[in-house]
Protein backbone atom coordinates (compact mmCIF):
# COMPACT_ATOMS: atom_id res chain seq x y z
CA UNK A 1 0.00 0.00 0.00
CA UNK A 2 0.87 3.67 -0.49
CA UNK A 3 1.41 5.72 2.85
CA UNK A 4 1.80 9.39 3.64
CA UNK A 5 3.82 10.00 6.37
CA UNK A 6 4.43 12.99 8.71
CA UNK A 7 5.29 14.46 11.74
CA UNK A 8 6.32 17.67 13.70
CA UNK A 9 9.56 17.95 15.48
CA UNK A 10 7.53 16.24 18.61
CA UNK A 11 7.67 12.79 16.54
CA UNK A 12 10.71 12.53 14.36
CA UNK A 13 12.29 9.89 16.21
CA UNK A 14 8.93 7.78 16.36
CA UNK A 15 8.44 8.88 12.14
CA UNK A 16 11.60 7.22 11.24
CA UNK A 17 11.02 3.74 13.23
CA UNK A 18 7.56 3.43 11.68
CA UNK A 19 9.06 4.57 8.32
CA UNK A 20 11.78 1.51 8.49
CA UNK A 21 8.70 -0.65 9.41
CA UNK A 22 6.55 0.06 6.72
CA UNK A 23 8.84 -0.79 4.39
CA UNK A 24 9.69 -4.30 6.20
CA UNK A 25 6.00 -4.79 5.67
CA UNK A 26 6.42 -4.10 2.36
CA UNK A 27 4.49 -0.73 1.81
CA UNK A 28 5.76 2.17 -0.24
CA UNK A 29 6.29 5.55 2.50
CA UNK A 30 6.11 9.26 0.87
CA UNK A 31 8.23 10.63 3.73
CA UNK A 32 6.39 14.74 3.63
CA UNK A 33 8.54 15.79 6.61
CA UNK A 34 9.46 17.05 9.14
CA UNK A 35 13.37 16.28 8.36
CA UNK A 36 14.82 17.48 11.48
CA UNK A 37 14.14 18.91 15.20
CA UNK A 38 14.11 22.03 14.35
CA UNK A 39 10.46 23.59 15.84
CA UNK A 40 7.92 23.28 12.95
CA UNK A 41 3.61 23.60 13.30
CA UNK A 42 2.14 20.78 12.83
CA UNK A 43 -0.80 21.43 10.72
CA UNK A 44 2.16 22.27 8.05
CA UNK A 45 2.90 18.99 7.91
CA UNK A 46 -1.59 17.88 8.37
CA UNK A 47 -2.60 19.21 5.83
CA UNK A 48 0.15 17.92 2.86
CA UNK A 49 -0.34 14.22 3.98
CA UNK A 50 -4.03 14.79 4.30
CA UNK A 51 -4.29 16.38 0.66
CA UNK A 52 -2.12 13.42 -0.42
CA UNK A 53 -5.04 10.87 0.65
CA UNK A 54 -7.71 12.79 -0.40
CA UNK A 55 -6.31 13.04 -3.99
CA UNK A 56 -5.34 9.48 -3.80
CA UNK A 57 -1.22 9.81 -3.98
CA UNK A 58 -1.60 7.36 -0.73
CA UNK A 59 -4.37 4.96 0.09
CA UNK A 60 -3.66 5.68 3.78
CA UNK A 61 -1.48 8.56 5.96
CA UNK A 62 0.27 8.77 9.51
CA UNK A 63 0.95 11.52 11.44
CA UNK A 64 3.06 11.83 14.22
CA UNK A 65 2.93 15.20 16.62
CA UNK A 66 4.13 14.89 20.08
CA UNK A 67 0.58 13.93 21.27
CA UNK A 68 -0.92 13.06 18.25
CA UNK A 69 -3.63 15.30 19.47
CA UNK A 70 -2.83 18.49 17.49
CA UNK A 71 -1.85 16.85 13.88
CA UNK A 72 -4.71 14.95 14.40
CA UNK A 73 -7.26 17.51 15.13
CA UNK A 74 -5.72 19.29 11.75
CA UNK A 75 -6.03 16.69 9.42
CA UNK A 76 -9.45 16.32 10.59
CA UNK A 77 -10.28 19.61 8.74
CA UNK A 78 -9.58 18.23 5.55
CA UNK A 79 -12.77 17.01 3.44
CA UNK A 80 -12.56 13.61 3.05
CA UNK A 81 -10.24 12.64 6.49
CA UNK A 82 -10.64 10.51 8.82
CA UNK A 83 -8.04 10.71 11.12
CA UNK A 84 -7.91 8.43 14.05
CA UNK A 85 -5.47 9.10 17.45
CA UNK A 86 -4.77 5.50 18.61
CA UNK A 87 -2.56 4.61 21.92
CA UNK A 88 -3.66 1.11 21.94
CA UNK A 89 -4.12 -2.00 19.82
CA UNK A 90 -8.08 -2.28 20.11
CA UNK A 91 -8.35 1.43 18.74
CA UNK A 92 -6.54 0.67 16.22
CA UNK A 93 -8.17 -2.35 14.78
CA UNK A 94 -11.70 -0.49 15.57
CA UNK A 95 -10.89 2.85 13.57
CA UNK A 96 -10.44 0.44 10.42
CA UNK A 97 -12.74 -2.01 11.22
CA UNK A 98 -15.84 0.32 12.00
CA UNK A 99 -14.21 4.12 11.35
CA UNK A 100 -12.67 3.62 7.79
CA UNK A 101 -9.82 5.76 9.59
CA UNK A 102 -7.59 6.71 6.12
CA UNK A 103 -5.20 8.65 8.91
CA UNK A 104 -3.82 7.34 12.11
CA UNK A 105 -2.15 9.60 14.36
CA UNK A 106 0.40 9.23 17.02
CA UNK A 107 1.94 11.08 19.88
CA UNK A 108 5.72 10.05 20.07
CA UNK A 109 6.01 11.44 23.61
CA UNK A 110 3.10 9.00 24.97
CA UNK A 111 3.69 5.33 23.58
CA UNK A 112 7.08 3.91 23.38
CA UNK A 113 8.45 2.36 19.73
CA UNK A 114 7.42 -1.23 20.68
CA UNK A 115 3.62 -0.15 20.88
CA UNK A 116 3.12 2.09 18.28
CA UNK A 117 4.65 -1.03 15.89
CA UNK A 118 2.02 -2.75 16.86
CA UNK A 119 -0.42 -0.16 16.24
CA UNK A 120 1.10 0.65 12.96
CA UNK A 121 1.28 -3.28 11.78
CA UNK A 122 -2.81 -3.72 13.11
CA UNK A 123 -3.86 -0.78 11.62
CA UNK A 124 -2.58 -1.48 7.77
CA UNK A 125 -3.53 -5.09 8.17
CA UNK A 126 -7.15 -4.47 9.21
CA UNK A 127 -10.03 -3.96 6.27
CA UNK A 128 -13.29 -1.68 6.91
CA UNK A 129 -16.04 -4.37 7.71
CA UNK A 130 -19.05 -1.73 5.83
CA UNK A 131 -22.52 -3.45 6.33
CA UNK A 132 -24.09 -0.87 9.50
CA UNK A 133 -20.89 0.77 9.96
CA UNK A 134 -20.75 1.88 6.12
CA UNK A 135 -23.77 3.69 6.99
CA UNK A 136 -22.12 5.70 10.24
CA UNK A 137 -19.21 6.87 7.70
CA UNK A 138 -21.78 8.10 5.42
CA UNK A 139 -23.48 10.25 7.65
CA UNK A 140 -20.20 11.99 9.07
CA UNK A 141 -18.93 12.63 5.52
CA UNK A 142 -22.32 14.18 4.97
CA UNK A 143 -21.51 16.76 7.46
CA UNK A 144 -18.31 17.98 5.74
CA UNK A 145 -20.91 18.85 2.55
C1 LIG B 1 4.93 20.49 20.02
O1 LIG B 1 5.61 20.96 21.13
C2 LIG B 1 3.64 19.83 20.46
O2 LIG B 1 2.73 20.78 20.89
C3 LIG B 1 3.07 19.00 19.32
O3 LIG B 1 3.98 18.04 18.92
C4 LIG B 1 1.79 18.26 19.62
O4 LIG B 1 1.89 17.50 20.79
C5 LIG B 1 0.56 19.04 19.55
O5 LIG B 1 -0.57 18.53 19.67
Amino acid sequence: MKVAIGCDHGGLHLKEEIKALLLTLGHEVEDFGTYSTESCDYPDIAVPVSRAVVDGQAERGILICGTGIGIGIAANKIDGIRAALCHDTFSAHASREHNDANVLTLGERVIGVGLAKDIVTIWMATEFEGGRHERRVEKIMTLEK
